[in-house]
């Protein structure tokens, strides 16, 4: 269900789209119900319909559409036409991002084709839920109902266990709720809440399955609880992280919006976000302030402080031992070997870099191969762009670049080549010599200054 307004978050975005580690809460839950491997997955929209479709528009999933929106048993009145009656329909919250694929795995046994069951929760503070009533007092009771909490009294509202708003139920039976239901309560709804007590007139058996927690069935209405289930949500990966011996300077300030693979004896220090996949290998460091998204970083590679790694599609790599940092960026297809160096200011994109290269202060490197052990000197640029096509530079193993050159490719620099610093090259350059492409230095005897006249 996706269809709601969701006027707290006060945002022209459709409520479900918002972002929590970088997947729209929708995405969340699509993801928790691909794990029960459902037959069809059908979303209810309504609010925002259309952006909502377009988001998911590749994503194998039906639409259907609720206007206006009339409760929670209208919505689901909506998809019915869609469900295979002999199946089991699990209905799930768009807006309830953090639902585990173990729980509703559990909530499908217990319904197995023949129960009515429902996700249930114990909270300390139940206001504004529907509560869970049963017969007798105790918790153990068989479930009779679920009440609003609009729609409670004073002593149904004392009760602590509350509907999560997750359901599993056999089509058949559902279907046959569903076209009963009236909206004669406070809200003038159709609540899909009143198909419980349904059940228990068809005798159906009813039954409630714990959440493992709270988080997991919180959710989102505001800014506010976006922020904190954000939260929440980084402290499980920073537990997960540390539990398999990650060192986190602090796990309050770690975000991982995507997957985040480590091997042993990995550090990370404070603010560092990890987007798409990142992988660590055993014995790297990563300072303050780094933000990597889709890169392979291999053994004991040190990436200092502020620097900026984003392989895209085509990914990146940094080699075993490497020193990237403090203020680097790598681009997609940046191709770093072994102990490569990549200091302050430089910018590196699709390009490989040889064993013990160096690119230490204030370059660019982009559309290269660059060999072993070679040197690249402070303000060097390749000039790989000429307007409308991109060229590559080929600079071989050992070649030292002065500073300040432009390398206007297509290029190639011999291996053991020197270029001269302030060249602009724009022919290959010979193995083994020096090249130098700048105008020399001339004095010139006699020469005065100008100076302001005197009033
Ligand atoms: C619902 C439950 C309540 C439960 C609570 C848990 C009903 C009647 N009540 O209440 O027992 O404790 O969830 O969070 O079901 N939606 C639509 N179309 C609509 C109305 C809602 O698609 O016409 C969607 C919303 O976008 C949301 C979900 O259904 O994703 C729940 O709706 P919401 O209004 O939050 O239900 P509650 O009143 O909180
Ligand atoms: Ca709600």
């Amino acid at each position: 269900m996706a269809a709601g307004k969701g006027t707290r978050m006060k945002s022209a975005r459709p409520k479900v789209l918002h972002r929590l580690a970088g997947r729209s809460l929708l995405q969340h839950v699509i993801d928790a119900a691909a794990s029960l491997q459902a037959q069809r997955t059908v979303v209810v929209t309504g609010h925002g319909a259309e952006q909502i479709e377009a988001a998911f528009a590749d994503a194998g999933l039906a639409f259907v559409r609720q206007e206006p929106q009339l409760g929670t048993g209208h919505a689901v009145q909506q998809a019915a036409p869609q469900l295979h009656d002999e199946g089991t329909t699990l209905i799930l919250n768009g807006d309830v991002p953090l639902i585990e694929p173990d729980t509703l795995a559990r909530l499908v046994h217990a319904c197995g084709g023949q129960a009515l069951a429902l996700l249930t929760v114990v909270l300390d503070d139940p206001s504004g839920y529907g509560r869970v009533i049963r017969s007798g007092d105790a918790v153990g009771g068989t479930v009779e109902g679920i009440v609003e909490h609009k729609d409670a009294t004073p002593a149904q509202r004392r009760i602590q266990e509350v509907y999560t708003g997750v359901m599993a139920a056999p089509t058949a039976h559902l279907k046959r709720w569903l076209a009963a239901l009236k909206n004669d309560n406070a809200q003038k709804e159709y609540y899909l809440t009143d198909v419980v007590a349904m059940a228990v007139a068809d005798r159906v058996r009813v039954v409630a399955t714990h959440a493992h927690d709270e988080t997991e069935v919180l959710g989102v209405n505001s800014p506010a609880q976006l922020a904190e289930l954000e939260r929440r949500f980084q402290r499980r990966i920073a537990e997960r992280l540390m539990d398999d011996g990650v060192r986190l300077a602090d796990p309050a300030r770690l975000d991982v919006r995507g997957e985040l693979v480590c091997g042993q004896d990995v550090e990370i220090d404070v603010g560092c976000v990890f987007e798409g996949r990142v992988e660590l290998d055993d014995n790297v460091r990563i300072e303050s302030h780094c933000v990597l998204r889709n890169v392979r970083i291999e053994a004991n590679a040190l990436v200092r402080s502020f620097t900026h790694v984003d392989g895209e599609r085509a990914g990146a790599r940094i080699g075993r031992g490497a020193e990237i940092g403090p203020f680097s960026r790598l681009r997609p297809g940046a191709d770093l070997g072994e102990n490569v160096h990549i200091g302050n200011f430089v910018e590196v994109k699709n390009s490989t870099l040889g064993k013990g290269a160096k690119a230490n202060h204030l370059a660019y490197l982009g559309d290269a191969t660059v060999g072993e052990r070679v040197n690249y000197g402070a303000g060097s640029i390749t000039a790989n762009y000429d307007g409308a096509y991109k060229h590559r530079t080929v600079i071989g193993d050992d070649v030292h670049v002065g500073s300040n050159c432009v390398l206007v490719a297509p290029l190639t620099i011999g291996a053991g080549a020197t270029v001269g610093a302030g060249s602009t090259l724009s022919k290959d350059a010979p193995a083994g010599q020096l090249t130098v492409a700048r105008a020399k230095a001339v004095a010139i005897p006699g020469w005065t200054r100008p100076v302001k006249a005197k009033k």
